[in-house]
């Protein structure tokens, strides 16, 4: 890395000199550049940090105006120092500290070993540097070169418990991206117990916005909620461990009026798969604190003397052109600087699991069966889901026993896999690696290796404990069976699914001081795990599941280029969760199975709205008809052909099904060439709507193709088969209603 640290030059902008972060020693004001964004924190007198702005790209490096120091506040604590008399409870704080005078949501408390929990954060120096450094152990965003981002550290002390405390900040040249994270380091005489470490905050100017989240359950996933601030503290959060089904840890705070394509909108992304805490706080004069981190409920980890502890990251993105934008400047650094490995940009297989059409009522030959029927339609895997080992029939038994039911597995693993190999199928496998269940050989032999409290009741879910993730001996244990399994045969994918939330969070092995460290030290064994498959494996294609979408997140896509987001399948309702998902999720990593859910669905509306994401197959495709199988071939090829705009090119969202019972999208080729569009009616007679596209060149002329058209069936569309030019499909628009033809339709404009 090169740095270029000090002495720093005065009063120079992004434009002026092409430098994305620089420090004006003058003013005293750090400015980041993103190509469309400014964000800027100015250093105090006293060495106190200071919010200044963040927003759309601005070129003054002087913008110390906007500091907002009230000094007569009354019956706030106030200071008089080097910045003069001034309260905390009204400033506009970059990394805000417990204890001290500001009230309101902090980012750091701890416990000293005088039991007192303040704490403070003073600036003492920075380094700036190309690229971006490894966060030890935790997923996050990458540098491809290191000239495509510049980072910004910036060292900070308490002098009164010896904290260093480093503030971490990464700006993306060619993308509205700021990343920010921040860890802790114990520089003092004594142990030092960390309470809260959020990984960032954000101090906005107004209290006019909306927050928008994705709330769920299980089988309702990421479905949108969008309400104004209010006054005081609204968040959502997760407690469980994992992200959950319940919310995402996804926040935008967006303008009133944000619209797809209109107003100021700033998202933030956790990059964690554990228990988080994203929200706001509007406070009495009418600004807004943002913050995202590991959740403070039952956290706390002890710090010895010389000992770090690093936050994860949050993924800053602001458009100041609408909740569209936004979204896609998610999908483009998630696609570009998040997944990694082999798969991340060559073409994925088309697969198909055997979950939906089985359950656990499988056999080496109905494998093969599918296996045979999949080839045909021209399906490249086949994935072995839950059922294949121990003596597991139902869900009551034998995780942890990670060995093959030969029973059912005729031949054994090698045999199933070479022939499935013979049939021109890959073949892939399910594993539930984080859990045991009590009927398990494992739990016999080791009934202390689950998360569990000595004495207390331990509480089943889908009878089945959560093994103890944060136990190296025992992570070490199921890798090792793991390995053994995917080392035995040809298998080149893996379904790692995760089917239950945490709870009597202890165990037996880690001193009374660090028993709270589990929750977080579970998360960073389950990333190792993945990271020694995928090192082990360079060429494995892993997908991460968790009883559903409970851990859909940024940290998981670090691992997993794709993830399951959602069991249920019934198309209509997926419409609606994978809306949710692509606020900030590329449609590349949204796998989306065609399946038996909704029956009274047609074949095409099931696959058409899984087209629109990471098409797979659920199915037993000897239930469809000749005509539906016929389809479902031809669909498998259309999909082929429009695959790379759908996973490497722009989403326009233009009709909410959250708004009528009309769902519309479009992808376009980042060259303006291709596109597609997906235009779903959810429900029985739709009024008639005319889809307006964006994002095409309004000077270039399309050809309009509707495909994933049944067998020998024409299209009805009026435009089908016509010429116009982007302009005109963008002002005017396509009508693409047929109430007598089915409730989807597929267009491809080239
Ligand atoms: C979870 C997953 C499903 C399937 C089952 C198997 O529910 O989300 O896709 O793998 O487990 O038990």
């Amino acid at each position: 890395m090169l740095y270029y640290s000090y002495p720093k030059p005065e009063n120079q902008h992004q434009r002026g000199n092409e430098m994305p972060i620089i420090y004006d020693e003058k003013k005293r004001v750090f400015k980041l550049d993103t190509p469309n964004t400014t964000y800027a924190f100015h250093v105090t007198n006293s060495n106190h940090l200071l919010h200044l702005y963040y927003g759309a790209s601005i070129p003054e490096t002087d913008i110390t105006h906007m500091l907002r120091i009230p000094n007569d506040e009354p019956f706030v604590p106030s200071t008089h120092d080097g910045m003069g008399p001034h309260s905390f409870d009204c400033a506009a704080i970059e990394f805000p500290t417990s204890g001290v005078a500001d009230f309101r949501e902090p980012c750091m408390q701890l416990m000293d070993k005088y039991g007192m929990s303040a704490c403070e954060c003073y600036y003492d120096s920075y380094a700036i540097y190309k690229g971006k450094k490894k966060l030890e152990g935790l997923p996050a965003t990458y540098a491809n070169t290191d000239d495509e981002v510049t980072s910004l550290e910036v060292y900070c002390k308490d002098p009164h418990n010896g904290l260093e405390i480093t503030l971490q900040y990464s700006v993306f040249e060619k993308l509205d991206v700021i990343t920010r994270s921040v860890k802790v380091k114990n520089g003092g005489a004594d142990p030092i117990e960390l309470r809260r470490l959020l990984s960032a905050c954000v101090e906005l100017d107004s209290k006019d916005y909306d927050m928008i989240t994705l709330y769920g359950t299980w089988a309702r996933e990421r479905h949108v909620q969008r309400n104004p601030l209010h006054f005081g503290k609204q968040l959502v959060d997760s407690c469980r461990g994992a992200t959950s089904h319940a919310h995402n840890n996804f926040i935008a705070i967006v303008d009133h009026k944000a619209t797809e394509d209109y107003g100021d909108c700033y998202g933030f992304a956790l990059c964690y798969s554990g228990s988080f805490v994203a929200g706001c706080e509007v406070n009495q004069y009418e600004k807004t604190r943002v913050f995202s981190g590991i959740n403070p409920y039952d956290f706390s980890w002890h710090l010895d003397l010389g000992e770090e502890f690093q936050a994860p990251e949050v993924i800053m993105v602001f458009s100041a052109s609408g909740i569209g934008t936004m979204s896609r400047t998610f999908h483009d650094v998630m696609r570009n600087n998040l997944t990694r490995g082999k798969w991340k940009d060559i073409r994925r297989p088309i697969l198909i699991n055997n979950w939906e059409a089985t359950y656990f009522n499988f056999d080496t030959d109905k494998l093969l069966d599918i296996a045979r029927e999949s080839a045909k339609a021209g399906i490249e895997m086949l994935v072995m889901d839950d059922g294949w080992f121990g003596h597991r029939n139902d869900d009551k038994s034998s995780l942890g026993d990670w060995f093959v039911n030969e029973d059912k597995i005729k031949g054994g693993l090698k045999h199933l896999v070479d022939e499935v190999n013979k049939l021109g199928l890959k073949f892939g496998i399910w594993f539930e690696p984080e859990m045991i269940s009590p009927d398990s050989e494992l739990y016999k032999a080791h009934p202390d290796w689950c998360i569990h409290i000595p004495g207390r009741p331990r509480t089943p879910c889908r009878s089945q404990l959560v093994i103890d993730f944060s136990r190296k001996d025992v992570r070490d244990y199921i890798y090792g069976q793991m390995y053994k399994i995917l080392s035995s045969a040809n298998i080149e994918y893996v379904k790692w699914d995760m089917n239950r939330q945490l709870c009597e969070v202890g165990n037996e092995v880690l001193p009374p001081e660090r028993q709270r460290e589990i929750w977080h030290r579970y998360v960073l064994g389950v990333y190792e795990i993945q990271e020694r498959l995928l090192t082990d494996f360079p060429d494995l294609l892993l997908e991460n599941c968790a009883g559903g979408g409970s851990r859909f997140d940024a940290g998981m896509l670090y691992y997993s280029p794709q993830i399951w987001c959602s069991d249920d399948t019934d198309p209509y309702e997926r419409i609606y969760i994978q809306w949710g998902l692509s606020k900030f999720f590329p449609a590349k990593t949204m796998s989306s199975h065609v399946t038996n859910w909704n029956r009274n669905t047609s074949v095409k509306f099931r696959t058409d709205a899984c087209s629109s994401c990471k098409l797979g197959f659920d199915i037993d495709l000897k239930s469809l008809s000749a005509e539906e199988y016929q389809f479902v071939k031809q669909a498998v090829s259309n999909y082929d052909l429009m695959k790379p705009v759908i996973f490497d090119g722009d989403l326009y969202r233009l009709v909410s099904p959250y708004e009528g019972n009309h769902c519309a999208i479009n992808y376009v080729s980042k060259d303006h060439q291709r596109a597609v569009l997906f235009d779903l009616h959810p429900r029985y007679m739709e009024p008639l709507t005319t889809v307006r596209l964006q994002g095409l060149d309004p000077d270039r002329t399309y050809t309009v193709r509707e495909t994933n058209l049944m067998p020998g069936k024409k299209s009805e569309l009026t435009c089908d088969g016509k010429q116009y030019s982007g302009d005109y499909l963008m002002k005017v628009g396509l009508s693409v209603f047929t109430p007598r033809t089915g409730n989807s339709h597929v267009l491809i404009l080239e």
